[in-house]
């Protein structure tokens, strides 16, 4: 996959498979291009050449409430909340998707669409309660810190019921026992409700309790994929973070 912004390479040449099931870990240094990767796979940015296959349908190009009806959501490095609604409001957002009909039925508040609501924020309560948020369901967003509003994104994503879960660094900012939290939430996710996992992560603990597979960016492009400690002790991978000069010393 390749995106370009006017004469800027963002990412060339970028290409992975993600098995159903797994957990993938996408890292690299800042401004490696990761972001823009999930960008385009979620439909916020269009690449400017290549495919993205969901379950072998090509969607690349798609809108994202398009991608959203494939199984696709997503968490944002910086957390899109709506600051004035409550927690549950918030997460209540993305559900839409999965009421049944369409905008005209929704409007119109017909008794389907009531239940299907009613039933919704039953299932919302339940996430936050099932994610240690359940105390701060009617608390206004702007209340809480940052740490909590990537908890709100996160049950947000959960409940558009995913088949494919993009996480944008769910750790940065997490004091140590949130972060193991998050581990375990993970897994639990990967393995009770069945979601295929794409993380990027710079906290490379996470990256190595958690993932199957990685992919190293930097520049853009891709470096190596492998396991996360084929890629932790790869001199390529070592030089990109570090730079050249320090890599050197270090051998
Ligand atoms: N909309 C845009 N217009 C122009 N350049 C962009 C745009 N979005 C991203 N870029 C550029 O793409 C490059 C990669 O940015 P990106 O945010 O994807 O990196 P990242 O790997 O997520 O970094 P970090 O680890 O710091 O979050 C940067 O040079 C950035 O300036
Ligand atoms: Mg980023």
């Amino acid at each position: 996959m390749n995106l370009h912004f006017g004469g800027v390479t963002v990412l060339e040449g970028v290409s992975f498979d993600v098995e159903p099931g797994q957990v993938f870990g996408l890292v690299g240094p800042n401004g490696a291009g990761k972001t823009s990767l999930f960008n385009c796979i979620s439909g916020h940015y269009k690449p400017s050449a290549g495919s993205i296959l969901i379950e072998g349908v090509e969607v690349r190009g798609s809108r994202p409430a398009t991608l959203a009806r494939h199984g696709l959501a997503r968490t944002f490095q910086h957390p899109a909340l709506q600051l004035r609604d409550t927690v549950l409001e918030n997460v209540l957002l993305g559900a839409h998707t999965r009421l049944p009909g369409g905008p005209l039925e929704w409007s119109m508040r017909s008794p389907r669409t009531t239940r299907s609501e009613k039933a919704l924020r039953t299932e919302a309560l339940e996430l936050l309660e099932r994610n240690g948020l359940g105390w701060a369901a009617n608390v206004r967003a702007d209340e809480l810190s940052h740490g909590l509003h990537k908890g709100i994104e996160f049950c947000r994503a959960l409940l558009m019921r995913p088949k494919l879960l993009l996480l944008d660094e769910p750790a940065a900012g997490l004091p140590h026992n949130e972060v193991e939290q998050l581990i375990q939430t993970v897994k639990r996710v990967r393995d009770e409700d069945d979601v295929t996992v794409v993380i990027v992560e710079h906290h490379m603990g996470l990256i190595a309790a958690l993932t199957d597979r990685v992919v190293v960016l930097d520049h853009g492009k891709s470096l190596m994929e492998g396991t996360a400690a084929q890629a932790q002790s790869d001199p390529r991978v070592i030089e990109a973070y570090i730079g050249k000069d320090a890599a050197g010393d270090a051998a």
